[in-house]
């Protein structure tokens, strides 16, 4: 859980140190990234591709930092159960000032969420490029002409009509169409999840008074100090 901590800066605020540089350059890439890779989707596959792969790399390397990284960016310093993240939006509504110097309960919630969606994009962003253009780390698990017993196989073909047209590499063009489908799905769930995440940064930081978007830059917040952590 989030603690509150530690140096002075006057009387009236404390600075704390919040985010490592992993986190941050890695989320500030990301942001790049996922709008290179959602706006470079049909005439820029070069750099579609790249995007993606650069935004799969983040997530990948976030996720393992969960694990292993600072205070604050492991998953156990911020994944609340359904009733503190109920009650932190039952105080936002009440417009009361709560503080973590790590993610809120919200803000937890919305991290793993994002990581989740962008997650199932990228997988089925490599799926598809596999079924299509039989590239990238999936060819040859999913881009056959054969019948395969691979789950993506199993669940693309239950998909796809046989009788169809098959499409290059034998594929047939209802698995390319299945997964295409999904992958928009995905990367839109995930651009309406980034525009709540956003919506959320900005009202927390309206209601708690904290500037959380120059957290994010500088790695350090700046929190009152007569303002009580919830979680100490
Ligand atoms: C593609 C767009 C975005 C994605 C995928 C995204 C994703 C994320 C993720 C995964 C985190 C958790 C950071 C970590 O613990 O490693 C995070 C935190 C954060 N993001 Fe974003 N973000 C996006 C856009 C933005 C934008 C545009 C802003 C600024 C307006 C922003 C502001 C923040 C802030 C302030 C935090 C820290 C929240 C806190 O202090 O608890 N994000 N974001
Ligand atoms: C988070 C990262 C990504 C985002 C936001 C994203 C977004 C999109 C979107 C919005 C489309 C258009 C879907 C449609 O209109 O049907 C698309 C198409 C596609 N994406 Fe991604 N994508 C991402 C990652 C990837 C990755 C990693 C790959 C593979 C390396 C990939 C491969 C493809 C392919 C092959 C298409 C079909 C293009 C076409 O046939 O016109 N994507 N992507």
């Amino acid at each position: 859980m989030s603690t509150r901590s530690d140096s002075n800066t006057n009387d009236l605020t404390k600075t704390v140190k919040v985010w490592d540089p992993l986190v941050r350059i890695g989320h500030w890439t990301l942001v790049i990234a996922f709008f290179t890779a959602y706006f470079t989707e049909d005439d820029f596959m070069t750099q579609h591709t790249w995007a993606g792969y650069i935004v799969g790399s983040i997530v990948l390397l976030r996720i393992v930092w969960g694990f292993i990284g600072s205070k604050h960016a492991k998953f156990s310093d911020f994944i609340y159960s359904p009733k503190a993240v109920f009650n932190y939006l039952i105080g936002l509504l009440k417009r009361k000032p709560q503080h973590y110097v790590g993610h809120n309960p919200a803000g937890g919630a919305m991290v793993m969420a994002l990581l989740l969606s962008l997650s199932a994009t990228v997988f089925t962003g490599l799926t598809l490029y596999a079924v299509e253009e039989n590239a990238g780390p999936f060819a040859g698990i999913v881009s056959t002409s054969e019948p395969s017993a691979t789950p993506i196989a199993i669940v693309s073909s239950a998909y796809a009509d046989d009788d169809k047209d098959k499409g290059a590499m034998g594929v047939n063009k209802d698995s390319g169409e299945f997964w295409e489908d999904l992958h928009e799905f995905f990367a839109n769930l995930t651009l309406l999840l980034v525009a709540l995440h956003v919506s959320g940064v900005l009202l927390s930081s309206y209601i708690d008074k904290e500037n959380l978007i120059k957290g994010m830059m500088t790695g350090r917040k700046t929190i009152p100090k007569e303002m009580e952590s919830n979680d100490e």
